[in-house]
C-alpha cells in the first residue's frame, strides 16, 4: 500500500488551502521526501537578481566553455525545416552513428532526454519497494532520487579521505541480496576522482547476482584512452552486468538540447525501452548529436583546453595556499577554508557563478568548472579578492 502523510506535514497545509491539503494526503511519502535538484544558477537569473551589467561567467554546471560542437551546430541548422514532424522515436540516425563510433550493435543503445532521463528509467525499470541502491557519498544527486521514487533505499558509502575516491571495498561490503543497482560516476561528480580497471573488476566480482553496476561516464571523454581507465563499453562487451551512461551535455557542448545515452547488453536495453516514452529525444537533439559524435577535432580541442585550464587553476590555488581534490574531469573542487556559501555569494556579486560544496556535505569546498583561460583567470582574480574579505573557518 502507498504510504500517506498526515496533513500537518504536507507542503500545502500552511497555505490554508483545504483542497490542496486534501490532495497531498494521497501523495506518496517518497515523492514528498525527494530533495529537489539544485541546478547551477542561470546567467540571466544572476543578471536580474544583482543588476549586473558586465559579463557574467558561469562555471557551475560543467558545460563546455568552447560552446557547442561545430559539426553538431551545422547539422542542427538542417533540422529546423523538419520541426513540424515528430522525431524518430527509435533515434535511427543517431543510433547508427553512435553504434558505429562505439563499435557496438545499435540494439545495445538507449537514448534519453539527457542521461538524467536514463537514470530515471533505471529506477523505473529495475527497482522496487525495499530494494537497495549503493552509491558513493557524496555523489550525483539523481541516483538517490531515482531510488527514492521507486521506494528503494539508498546505501551511501563515504568516499575515501583525503582523495575523495570511491571506496570499492566498503561498497562491496555494503552489498546485500537486496542490492539491485550500484552507481559509480567515473570520473566522479562532484570530486573528479576516477576508479581504475582493478577496482571495477573487484566490484564486479563481489556484485550480487541480481545487481547491475552503472558506470556513469558523463565525463568519460576526458579520460578515454588513458591506459587504466575502465571504459564501460569494453566491460559490457566482455559480458559483465554493466550499464554505461554517456551524455552530449559536457564534452560535446549540447547541454541545452538534452540528449544522452545508455550502453548495455541488448536484454537490459530491451527492458529499459519498455519504460521510456515514445518520443523522448527531440528531433533537434537527435540531428545535432548524430553529427557531434564524430566531431573528433572538437573533442581533442576540448580535452586540450581542459588540461591547460586545470593546471592554470591548480597553480592559482597553490599560489593562494589552497588545497584541491585531484580532478580527471572538467571541474575541480577546492577547499577555500571558509564557509562556501559566503564565498559563493561574494563571487556571485562579482559575476562569477560556481557551485557550493555544502550541498555535497563539504561546507568549505567550492566546485568550479574549468573554463577558457580568460574565464579561469577572472575566476582566480575574483576568488583572491573575495577570500581576503572572508575570515577562515576555524578547523
Ligand atoms: C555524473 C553525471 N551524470 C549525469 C549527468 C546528467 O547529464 P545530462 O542529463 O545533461 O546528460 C550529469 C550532469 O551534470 C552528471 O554530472
Amino acid at each position: 500500500m502507498t504510504p500517506t502523510l498526515s496533513v500537518t506535514s504536507s507542503p500545502f497545509s500552511d497555505s490554508g488551502n483545504a483542497a490542496l491539503a486534501e490532495i497531498s494526503r494521497d501523495i506518496a511519502e517518497r515523492v514528498l521526501a525527494l530533495k529537489p535538484y539544485q541546478p547551477g544558477k542561470p546567467i540571466e537569473e544572476v543578471k536580474r537578481e544583482f543588476g549586473i551589467a558586465g559579463e557574467i561567467i558561469k562555471l557551475a554546471s560543467n558545460e563546455n566553455p568552447l560552446g557547442p560542437s561545430p559539426a553538431g551546430l551545422k547539422a542542427l541548422a538542417l533540422a529546423t525545416s523538419k520541426l513540424a514532424q515528430y522525431p524518430d522515436g527509435g533515434c535511427h540516425d543517431l543510433r547508427v552513428a553512435v553504434a558505429e563510433k562505439l563499435g557496438v550493435s545499435g540494439d545495445m543503445l538507449i537514448f534519453g532526454n539527457g542521461s538524467d532521463e536514463i537514470i530515471h528509467l533505471l529506477g523505473l525499470t529495475f527497482l522496487q519497494e525495499g530494494d537497495e541502491v549503493v552509491v558513493g557519498d557524496p555523489t550525483f544527486v539523481l541516483y538517490e532520487a531515482t531510488a527514492t521514487l521507486a521506494g528503494a533505499h539508498t546505501v551511501k558509502v563515504p568516499l575515501t579521505r583525503p582523495e575523495y575516491r570511491h571506496d570499492v571495498v566498503a561498497m562491496a561490503d555494503a552489498f546485500t541480496d537486496k542490492t539491485r543497482l550500484v552507481f559509480v560516476a567515473n570520473p566522479h561528480n562532484p570530486t573528479g576522482s576516477v576508479i581504475g580497471k582493478q577496482e571495477v573488476e573487484f566490484l564486479l566480482k563481489r556484485l550480487p547476482c541480481r545487481a547491475i553496476l552503472i558506470l556513469d561516464e558523463a565525463y568519460g571523454e576526458y579520460m578515454y584512452g588513458e591506459p587504466d581507465f575502465p571504459a564501460a563499453r569494453d566491460i559490457i562487451l566482455s559480458g559483465a552486468p554493466v550499464i554505461g551512461l554517456r551524455t552530449f551535455s559536457k564534452m560535446y557542448g549540447l547541454a541545452g538540447l538534452r540528449v544522452g545515452f545508455g550502453v548495455a547488453a541488448l536484454e537490459l536495453i530491451r527492458l529499459l525501452n519498455q519504460t521510456r516514452s515514445p518520443f523522448n529525444v527531440n528531433l533537434a537533439a537527435q540531428t545535432a548529436a548524430a553529427a557531434a559524435i564524430n566531431d573528433d577535432e572538437f573533442v581533442a580541442a576540448g580535452k586540450s583546453l581542459n588540461a591547460g585550464g586545470l593546471s592554470q587553476l591548480t597553480s592559482g590555488f597553490a599560489r593562494l595556499g589552497l588545497t584541491w581534490i585531484p580532478s580527471h574531469a572538467n571541474f575541480v573542487m577546492v577547499d577555500v577554508r571558509r564557509p562556501c556559501r559566503q564565498v559563493f555569494d561574494a563571487l556571485l556579486r562579482r559575476g562569477v557563478i560556481i557551485r557550493t560544496g555544502d550541498i555535497f556535505g563539504m561546507p568549505t569546498h567550492i566546485r568550479v568548472t574549468i573554463g577558457t583561460a580568460d574565464q579561469n583567470q577572472r575566476f582566480l582574480n575574483e576568488l583572491e579578492s573575495t577570500l581576503s574579505h572572508i575570515s577562515e573557518t576555524t578547523p
